[in-house]
Parts: C-alpha cells; sequence; structure tokens
C-alpha cells in the first residue's frame, strides 16, 4: 500500500515536471537539449554582435536581424567583437568554433542575458538561427502577422545540433510543370526552414527544355514549349488534350539570382541536364542530335519515350559539352546530374551510327553504350573539376568510375554502388517520392498513384542494414522527389510535398536513436502554425 503510494508520488511528480519542461517544438529535433529557467526578452535596442572580419557571418547577422526586426520596436544594431578577445556578455552572439570539426553543428546557449549561438563553421550557425526561429512566436513568419506581437520572449535553453547526414535534399521537375522564380525561392525558403541543404533542380525533359542556353538558342525558343498538355491521367490511352500551348523558361539571370538566393542560405543548387534519355524537348530544336534525325515534337503527355540522344552521333557529345560548360558557369555545386534513367534502346539498336560506335569501342551491347555515353561525359565534367551524379540506371552496363548514384528504384542501386566504393544518395520511390499519394487517392487530387502517407516517410532509413561501417560512409544522405506530371500548380507542389518533406527533413537530420512519430507528429501539429503563417498549402490529415 505504502510504496504503491509512493510511487504514485513519484510519478505525479515526473508528469508534472514534464509539463514545466516544456519541449521545445523544433524540427528536426535536436540531437541534444535542455530547458533552463528563465527567458531572453526581446524589446528595444538589442545588439547583434558577429566576428569582425568574418564576412560570411553577415549574412548569417543579416538573416536573424530582418527577422528580429519584424517584432514592433525592436531595433538590432549589428556590431562586431575582435575574434580571440572575450565573448559579449549580453545580446545576441554570433560564433564559430571550429574545435569539434564537425560540418554544420551548432551549439546554442539562451540565457536570460545573452543568446549564443556558436558553430562549427558559418552554416552550423545558420542552422542555429533556423532553431531560435522556431523558438519564437510563429506569427513573426509573416510582418502582418509580427506587427500585432507584444513582449517577444524565448525560453533559456541549451541546445547541442549536428546532422545525421551531410546531404538533405529536396527535388523539383520544373520540366512537366514550370514554376516561377518567386515559388523556387519559397520552395528554398521552406527547405531552409527545415536545415535541407541541398535543391536538386530538374530542368530537361520529354515535356520541356527550362534552362537558357547562350549558344543553342532553340533549346528555348522551341524546346520550352509544347503545343498542349494531357487531360487526365498518362496510364490509360485514349488520350485527350487541352489544345493550350505550354511552356516557360529560367533566363540565365534568373538562374543566377536562384543560386545566389540559395547561397545567402546555405542551400547548393544542384541541376539536372538528361541525357541520355528524356531528351524529346532538346531534339524538337535539334533534330540532328537524334538517331531518326527527326521531326521531333516536345512531348505532350506523361511517360518513357523511345527518341533520345544519338549516342554514336560525336555532334551529340560537342552539343551537350557546350551545354555543360554554360552550366557549369552558373552552378558553382561540386556536383552536375547527368540523369541516365529511363533510357529506351530502341533506337539505338536500330541506328547504324549507334551500331557502329559498339563496335569500334568493342562494347557489347546497348547497355555498354548508355555506360560509353555517362562515362563519356563524366570525363568531360572532370576535366573541369566537376563531378557527376545520374539516378541508378548508370550502374547499368559499368559505372563511370567516379560517378555518385541516386537511387531511386529502391536501395538496390545505392547498395550495389556504396559496396563498390562509390558516394549514394537515397531516393527510393517507396519513402522518397512525393508523387505518390499521401492519402486515399479517392479523396485527392489527381496524382501518379502509389501511396506514401507520412508515417512511411518517417520510417525510411537511407542508411540499409546490409553495410560494413566502411561501406555506410558512402551514403551521403537522402531527397525527396517531386516529379510534376500532375502538378500544375505551385500550390499543388506546396500540397504534395508539404509535411512529408518535413519527415524526411527530420529523418535526415536527426540521429536515429531520437527518432519517434508520436513525438514528431505532435511539435508538426504545433509547426502547422508557423506554416500557415508562411502560406504553405500543406496537406493535413
Ligand atoms: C525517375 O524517377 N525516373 C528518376
Ligand atoms: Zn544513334
Amino acid at each position: 500500500m505504502k510504496t504503491t503510494h509512493i510511487r504514485l508520488i513519484i510519478l505525479l511528480m515526473m508528469s508534472s515536471n514534464l509539463i514545466l519542461a516544456q519541449k521545445p517544438s523544433i524540427i528536426p529535433e535536436p540531437a541534444i537539449w535542455e530547458n533552463k529557467r528563465g527567458n531572453f526578452s526581446f524589446s528595444g535596442n538589442t545588439d547583434l554582435f558577429v566576428p569582425k572580419g568574418d564576412d560570411q557571418m553577415m549574412s548569417n547577422a543579416n538573416f536573424l536581424k530582418m527577422y528580429l526586426e519584424r517584432i514592433p520596436n525592436v531595433n538590432i544594431q549589428i556590431r562586431y567583437y575582435q575574434q580571440g578577445q572575450d565573448l559579449p556578455a549580453r545580446g545576441i552572439v554570433l560564433a564559430v568554433d571550429p574545435r569539434s570539426n564537425t560540418p554544420e553543428r551548432y551549439v546554442m546557449g539562451v540565457t536570460s542575458r545573452r543568446i549564443l549561438i556558436t558553430g562549427d563553421d558559418f552554416r552550423g550557425v545558420f542552422y542555429g538561427i533556423q532553431s531560435l526561429r522556431q523558438l519564437l512566436p510563429a506569427e513573426l513568419e509573416q510582418p502582418a502577422l509580427a506587427s500585432q506581437l507584444r513582449n517577444v520572449r524565448v525560453s533559456n535553453i541549451y541546445i547541442e545540433d549536428y546532422p545525421r547526414f551531410p546531404y538533405r535534399g529536396m527535388h523539383l521537375d520544373v520540366a512537366r510543370h514550370f514554376f516561377d522564380v518567386d515559388f523556387i525561392k519559397k520552395y528554398i525558403d521552406l527547405m531552409v526552414l527545415h536545415k535541407m541543404n541541398t535543391f536538386h533542380w530538374h530542368l530537361t525533359e520529354d515535356q520541356g527544355w527550362r534552362i537558357e542556353i547562350k549558344k543553342y538558342p532553340l533549346l528555348t525558343e522551341i524546346g520550352a514549349w509544347r503545343k498542349e498538355t494531357l487531360i487526365g491521367h498518362g496510364g490509360r490511352p485514349p488520350f485527350e488534350y487541352d489544345g493550350k500551348r505550354y511552356g516557360g523558361y529560367y533566363t540565365q539571370d534568373d538562374v543566377r539570382e536562384i543560386v545566389a538566393y540559395a547561397a545567402d542560405r546555405h542551400i547548393t543548387v544542384i541541376p539536372e541536364i538528361e541525357m541520355p534519355g528524356h531528351a524529346t524537348a532538346a531534339l524538337a530544336a535539334y533534330p540532328h542530335l537524334g538517331c531518326t534525325g527527326g521531326p521531333y515534337e516536345v512531348i505532350t503527355r506523361w511517360g518513357v519515350f523511345e527518341d533520345v540522344f544519338c549516342a554514336g552521333n560525336d555532334d551529340v557529345f560537342e552539343f551537350l559539352e557546350n551545354v555543360l560548360l554554360e552550366v557549369i558557369e552558373l552552378f558553382p555545386s561540386q556536383y552536375i546530374h547527368i540523369g541516365g534513367d529511363e533510357c529506351p534502346k530502341t533506337r539505338w539498336k536500330e541506328c547504324p551510327k549507334c551500331q557502329a560506335r559498339i563496335q569500334e569501342e568493342g562494347l557489347a551491347d546497348e547497355y555498354e553504350l548508355q555506360s560509353y555515353f555517362i562515362r563519356r561525359i563524366e570525363k568531360f565534367l572532370l576535366s573541369k573539376g566537376r563531378n557527376i551524379i545520374g539516378w541508378d540506371e548508370i550502374l547499368e552496363g559499368g559505372l563511370a568510375p567516379e560517378a555518385t548514384v541516386m537511387s531511386w528504384r529502391g536501395v538496390r542501386g545505392g547498395i550495389e554502388a556504396a559496396q563498390m566504393g562509390h558516394d549514394v544518395i537515397m531516393t527510393p520511390t517507396s519513402h522518397c517520392y512525393f508523387d505518390y499519394y499521401q492519402a486515399d487517392p479517392e479523396s485527392q487530387p489527381l496524382g501518379i498513384g502509389g501511396y506514401l502517407p507520412l508515417s512511411r516517410v518517417y520510417e525510411f532509413n537511407p542508411n540499409p542494414l546490409d553495410l560494413t561501417e566502411e561501406q555506410a560512409k558512402h551514403i551521403l544522405g537522402g531527397q525527396g522527389n517531386v516529379w510534376t506530371e500532375y502538378m500544375k500548380t505551385s500550390d499543388h507542389v506546396e500540397y504534395m510535398a508539404y509535411p512529408r518533406a518535413i519527415a524526411l527533413a527530420e529523418v535526415l537530420w536527426t540521429p536515429n536513436r531520437k527518432h519517434d512519430f508520436d513525438d514528431f507528429t505532435q511539435r508538426l501539429n504545433h509547426h502547422f502554425k508557423r506554416l500557415d503563417a508562411l502560406g504553405v498549402n500543406y496537406f493535413r490529415e
């Protein structure tokens, strides 16, 4: 009796402690956090200290200043302190201390006098700022709402945090449907909020070429436009079309603007230029690059199409190298994505040039011809100091020596590549295809098919157990893919990507041992208010 009673008291004490120690609602969940008593209050003039002479830190400081100055009557003064001397004792202090040498790591201490964010690098500081942001009222996301805030404070806390994986990506297909520069920036902003760091920009397809290439103006004059678009699902003929010309593209100025915007927010933009397949829009512009010589039309429905770049024609390589020269001028990313997926071999089997290439190069078949194609492009990009990423079909016929594999048809291709010592990004359809339905299709706008609810995204493990520790180091991370055949509007893209992208962000950032779907959904319910303030058209069950 007595012991039961004591147990009950202990239980009550524990539960009241839990209530007192209100859990910070940060997504992705930080590796380590501990609440402290008291709070830091924002009012009047607040100093924001940055190390003198550190330009990279200034963009972090400006991001935070812009955000905090939405609080009525708060003015942020940026001040400098001398590196190596004692840190300022009051205000907000940004610092870098690389001693633990963990890229993107940060430590944040909020006390009543000071908010100190110390990153292992300036990216870490930026992620500390994102965590601080999530501790502040959601109204701050929207200047009109923020103007009504009074007495903004943040509870004292200590956080130590670092990413589980270095590559945390979101992909967007802007070829099946086109999305303007403002939306791309919003897409990037949402990645930033969840500590994602790589934007994979799928720029070319059968249904549209979306990037201006100065040397080949027809790519956008012709290739960026299709005469109409399929209505309804693409899987079953007869097909019906809307009769409306559709298209658009990014000028090189647009691209520079987006790449710079992303870089300011510590996001790398990886461009994808598809080859040898998914290339009909390019062939429509320059028909001599196909095996039959055309004529070709920009494709108006969805699927995999048989006209691909001719692998036997040296003009094709000259063309692609010239395109890639302009692409690498625009994108500082170490990686260039060259596609490589879903390339039918039908035309190559019939093409005298392709067959002659197979003979000359002593290749066994058309799969080895695909491998020849990718290796030749890799060799070119390596000579320019860049590396290729390709979808897992680049394993067929032999993997290019330095290639990184993006494993989408499950994780098997990724495992195989990691076992061969290649780097891998996991993006299997089973967990990462946000074009799949997230609820009963009857209740949803038309989609491509499949079923991928939020809970399954959260179960994703990019690091399959069959790898040794050494092989597992090649798994750089994961990525959510948003193919837009059935997404005509940016609202629909948001609806499909969110909140699933947030679950993926936590999978990729938070240590595995801390993954807890119930806890995640509780934080997510709180987080929806922030997405509302940001005007995100997310799906809610
Ligand atoms: C892909 O989904 N075809 C990479
Ligand atoms: Zn050919």
